[in-house]
């Protein structure tokens, strides 16, 4: 998608659809009404007759309308106007960006961007747009022989500001907007692929052609690096896969020389059956996309190095396939992970946190400025929050303050759960210095609480995406979340205003 950024009068346009927001009920927004005046009151006097009311989601599409330069012009219902927060001007836009691709509109005019939403300025909006037409634009036809072709798709957007002083802020915005879109769809198409195609060894692939395109520095570790490095526990969970494991490190170098990264990383089991202690037969299908927390690493590495960010990351990636099989783990093996500590497996399927505490030792040798892993971890999470917040954890307050508000302004948002001492007790193990499952109850918590064993040595925080990385049902799909928060979170540590 191209973008561009204009200032000044909608009439003026040559476009083939000019986007205008309508408020409920029947009150046109400030772009409108310059249009409506052009047009000697043409739209309020449909509106009047009662063609439109505004509400969310309703569209109303005019042609010919008198005194404009363009083809045609959309209307886009709004809503109250008093209730016109982050959600409603996201769906707005996503309406919007629906239906111009569904009209055949080849480029299109919004003038969305110049409402004002409670709490949020110019750059906000014009970021949240660029991210909206992205989502509502994403495809993954890839397998299929014959692909649903639009007619004429929507190719070019031209966003508008009030006036030329805001030019170089909103210019600013779509590009980080632009970048954040181009890692989201580099997540959402590695979270869509199938286990078949998506493997360890994929994965790898995938960092080293980012190094091809892109500032970053990348390396794979291979299953001897992992032994000599001794992550016992990561490589008890590729036992009975044909897959070999892989340990990928991405670098990003924009900050400051020898300034202390933040690291990132994200849980890449390519396919979970559960291993010996095997899942249920329906929606296993589903668990191609446990690999989703390693894709949001990805994505987010890519955005930032378009954005070239003035900082630096690590990205850490351990990525193995847990099945079942004559070499595969069994329930009471115990293990020894990198950091020394033994753990007994009791359940296979808890495996997401066995490749994740090696991959937090690891990252001690980076000295980091803090670490968060991102992580299709527990169940228990889909059923605590769903897939509207991601589960955030944290051993440092102002760590998990930061990660929230991140999520906050990026419209990504998570949830703060208790990461107490009282939760460990449920990780005793008779024969091992830890048990790799706490029982039934608080399942998100004492999977988090098993991960903060391996993080005492620096901040850390840790994002439970089990819910919000893929969408279920009909419209199932990878949703490129979190990588809207981390990039915000990245952003705003390097001064960037991104409220
Ligand atoms: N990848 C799953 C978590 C998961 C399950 C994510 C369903 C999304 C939907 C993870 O490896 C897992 O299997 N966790 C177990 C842990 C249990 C054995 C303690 C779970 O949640 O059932
Ligand atoms: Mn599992
Ligand atoms: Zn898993």
């Amino acid at each position: 998608m191209e973008f561009s950024i204009k200032s000044g009068s909608p009439e003026k346009q040559r476009s083939a659809c000019v986007v205008i927001g309508v408020f409920e009920p029947r009150k046109l927004s400030l772009p409108g009404d310059v249009i409506n005046q052009a047009a000697d009151n043409y739209v309020t006097n449909l509106l009047r007759r009662g063609d439109m009311e505004g509400k969310p989601g309703s569209t109303l599409l005019l042609h010919n309308v008198p005194g404009t330069l363009c083809d045609r012009v959309l209307l886009v219902g709004l809503g109250k106007e008093k209730d016109f927060r982050d959600k409603e001007f996201r769906d707005a836009v996503a309406t919007a960006t629906r239906t111009l691709n569904e009209i055949g509109a080849f480029d299109a005019c919004l003038t969305l961007t110049e409402l004002p939403v409670k709490k949020r300025d110019l750059s906000w909006r014009i970021r949240q747009t660029v991210l909206m037409v992205g989502e509502a634009l994403y495809r993954f036809d890839r397998f299929k022989s014959k692909k649903d072709e639009v007619r004429r798709p929507l190719r070019k957007i031209t966003l508008t500001v009030e006036s030329r002083s805001d030019l170089t802020a909103a210019e600013a915005a779509r590009s980080q907007g632009q970048a954040i879109v181009a890692g989201m769809n580099l997540a959402k198409d590695l979270g869509n692929l199938p286990g078949n195609i998506c493997t360890p060894t994929y994965l790898a692939e995938q960092a080293l052609e980012l190094r091809k395109a892109h500032s970053l520095k990348v390396e794979v570790l291979e299953r001897a690096d992992m032994e000599k490095l001794g992550m016992g526990s990561l490589l008890s969970v590729t036992r009975g896969s044909h897959q070999p494991p892989k340990f990928i490190v991405l670098r990003h170098d924009g900050g400051k020389k020898g300034g202390k990264p933040v690291v990132l990383v994200g849980k890449g089991i390519t396919f979970d059956s559960g291993g010996i202690s095997l899942k249920p037969g329906p929606e296993m299908d589903e668990m191609k996309y446990d690999m989703s927390g390693a894709a949001s690493v990805l994505g987010t590495m890519k955005a930032i190095a378009l954005m070239a960010l003035p900082a630096n990351v690590v990205g850490l990636i351990p990525t193995v396939e847990n099945m079942p099989g004559g070499n595969a783990s069994r329930p009471g093996d115990i293990v020894t992970s990198m950091s020394g500590q033994t753990i007994e497996i009791l359940n296979t399927d808890a495996e997401g946190r066995l490749i994740l505490c090696d991959a937090l030792t690891y990252a001690e040798r980076y000295e980091p400025a803090c670490v968060i892993d991102i992580a299709t971890l527990t169940g228990a999470c889909v059923i605590a929050l769903g897939h509207v917040a991601s589960g955030l954890f944290a051993n440092d307050d102002a760590l998990a303050r930061e990660i929230l508000h991140a999520g906050q302004n990026a419209y990504d948002r998570a949830w703060q759960l208790p990461l107490w001492d009282d939760y460990q007790e449920q990780l005793k193990s008779p024969f091992a210095d830890m048990a790799n499952i706490g029982g039934r109850p608080a399942g998100t918590v004492t999977a988090a609480c098993f991960l903060s064993r391996f993080a005492k040595k620096f901040h850390w925080a840790h994002l439970d995406v089990a819910g919000t990385a893929w969408k279920s049902g009909e419209k199932k799909g990878s949703t490129g979340r979190p990588v809207p928060l981390l990039t915000h979170f990245l952003l705003a540590r390097t001064g960037a205003n991104v409220e």
